[in-house]
């Protein structure tokens, strides 16, 4: 009598095993599944990732693009009074000292632009160092190669000589290209006196780089929209846009990386503000 019951007692145990198995070989699949998932979502984070950088990158060299030909016409501009300079030095002995030494200056300026330029192409994102604010600045406005004077811009820094921060300097520096670029272009789109400043002031733990330009301003409605990708309002001859849209919302994403905020305020025919909270 004993038997049956052992034996429906064993198969019960046999039927409880077999049930556990098969909810423990779904745990498993479960499990496996979820790490397959997580492999997953890491794996597209990195490409994400690397994907941003490159987008960085290529607006870096589109920037350096735009400014290549700003570039060829200013050192055009450069290269003729050293040439005039240089022939005047040879026919007119009385005037040696001085043509030589302007067409040392306006070679000097040629290549400091150099300088800058290919410091610029060059240099991959690295590691944070410490930035020279000032020398930093005063590196971007020379890479930009079009003197601001020819355009009758007038250009105003206001940063103290020995402010520095930690920070990615490659990145920061295309930060301040882009809001440069932009500015010069809102200033070059209206009439009468064209004026872009730049200061730098620390604030407690960190610091405020402000760019203020008295251009054609930021219409209320796109002030939020200018950071998105693709918004531009630049014109081009041919009534494409002229501009990528890219600059601002890669600013953004810049200063983000580097812990920093990056807001505007404008008011339209009247002016834009950029300004950059940053970590020291
Ligand atoms: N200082 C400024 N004054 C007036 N408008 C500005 C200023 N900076 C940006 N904008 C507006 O924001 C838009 C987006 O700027 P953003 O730099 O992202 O793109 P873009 O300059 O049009 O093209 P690019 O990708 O070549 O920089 C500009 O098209 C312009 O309408
Ligand atoms: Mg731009």
């Amino acid at each position: 009598m004993d038997q049956p019951a052992n034996l429906d007692t064993h198969h019960d145990a046999v039927d409880h095993f077999l049930a556990e198995k098969l909810a423990f070989r779904e745990q498993l699949h479960e499990g496996s599944r979820w790490a397959t998932h997580s492999e997953r979502l890491e794996h597209l984070a990195a490409e994400n990732q690397s994907l941003r950088q490159q987008l960085v990158r290529s607006q870096r060299l589109a920037s350096l693009g735009t400014m290549s030909a700003m570039v060829a016409h200013e050192f055009n501009n450069i290269l003729t009074p050293i040439i005039s300079y240089a022939q005047m030095a040879q026919r007119n002995p009385a005037m040696t000292a001085k043509a030589l030494g302007r067409a040392f200056d306006g070679g000097l300026r040629a290549t400091d632009i150099c300088r800058a330029i290919l410091g610029l192409a060059r240099q991959e994102s690295g590691e944070p160092v410490r930035v020279n604010l000032c020398q930093l600045i005063t590196d971007t406005l020379l890479a930009i190669g079009r003197d601001p004077k020819r355009d009758a811009i007038e250009i105003i820094l206001r940063t103290p000589a020995d402010i520095s921060i930690v920070t990615r300097k490659v990145e920061l520096q295309q930060v301040l290209m882009n809001l440069l670029l932009n500015a010069r272009t809102a200033v070059l789109e209206k009439s009468g006196p064209r004026r872009i400043e730049i200061s730098v002031a620390p604030a407690g733990p960190e610091v405020v780089i402000r760019v203020s330009d008295n251009g054609v301003g930021i219409p209320r409605e796109n002030l939020k929209q200018s950071f998105e990708p693709c918004f531009t309002t630049k014109p081009s001859p041919d009534g494409k846009p002229g501009g990528h849209g890219l600059g601002l919302a890669i600013c953004r994403d810049i200063v983000l990386s580097l812990k920093g905020e990056i807001t505007v305020e404008s008011t339209p025919g009247s002016g834009s503000t950029f300004t950059l909270l940053l970590p020291s």
